[in-house]
């Protein structure tokens, strides 16, 4: 069984995607990791992040390994390790600066094809929680079971600012706030795999839900889908 999860900014994907893979023994994959970590690597070398050809090159040339976290990195509250060409960049794509720049390289369908064919390739097996935008509606379109995960702007800012605290970095709420706002729009707006909700996929608003009770309903449904998924 695969199951998909997708919605904006600071909706709790990556920690409920982890809680949800831990819960059912299956392999957690954050897809937004892979835009993060190529866009990362196009500011590093200076690229316009309008170059179409020259960035759906840097996509193809690029290696990106996701791991699970060391004992000491998951209570330091990281997902998943990161490695861009072998190089650990499990800190550095956390940045709005990355964020901001995945969000705009995202826009790129030449650069979606690679990463969504890796992240296919990844996934074949099943057995798999995946996170992102277009898992629903692009990637896995026949995923056993698609969640939508939405919380209210505000909460989903006040959760990142939080965690920008938390590493000492000085953003404002309401720069957090606008960043987060930002991103959604391109994020729903543009052409190529927006981020909408499939037609089958179940709305969970965790605006005032915890990450355990988010989890717990969503191994539910699984178990409801696929009785024998656990
Ligand atoms: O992956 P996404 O951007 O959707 O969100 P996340 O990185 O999983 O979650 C953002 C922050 O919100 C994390 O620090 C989570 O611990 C927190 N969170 C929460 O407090 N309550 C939830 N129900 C979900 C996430
Ligand atoms: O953690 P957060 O929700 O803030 O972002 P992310 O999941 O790490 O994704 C960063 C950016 O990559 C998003 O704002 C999207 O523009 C893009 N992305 C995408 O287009 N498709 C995906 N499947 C995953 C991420």
């Amino acid at each position: 069984m695969t199951i998909a999860i997708d919605g904006p900014a600071g909706s709790g994907k990556s920690t409920v995607a982890r809680r949800v893979a831990a819960l059912l023994g299956f392999l957690y994959l954050d897809s937004g990791a892979m835009y993060r970590a190529v866009a990362l690597k196009a500011l590093e070398r200076g690229r316009a992040l309008e170059d179409e050809s020259q960035l759906e090159a840097l996509a193809r040339e690029t290696r990106i390994e996701l791991k699970a976290p060391t004992a000491e990195q998951e209570s330091a509250g990281l997902k998943n390790r990161v490695l861009l060409d072998g190089r650990e960049v499990t800190e550095e794509i956390r940045t709005a600066e990355v964020a901001q720049a995945a969000s705009r390289l995202a826009t790129i369908a030449r650069v979606r094809e690679v990463l969504v064919a890796e992240q296919q390739r990844a996934g074949q097996c099943g057995g798999v929680v995946m996170e992102g935008r277009d898992i629903g509606t692009v990637v896995f379109p026949n995923a056993g079971l698609k969640i939508f995960l939405e919380a209210s702007p505000e909460v989903r800012a006040q959760r990142r600012w939080k965690e920008h605290q938390e590493k000492g970095e000085s953003l404002t709420l309401l720069e957090v706030l606008q960043e987060v706002r930002e991103r959604d729009k391109r994020d729903r707006e543009r052409k190529v795999s927006p981020l909408v909700r499939a037609k089958d996929a179940v709305l969970v608003d965790n605006t005032a839900m915890g990450i355990e009770e988010t989890a717990r309903l969503i191994v539910f449904l699984a178990n409801e889908r696929v009785p024998s998924v656990r």
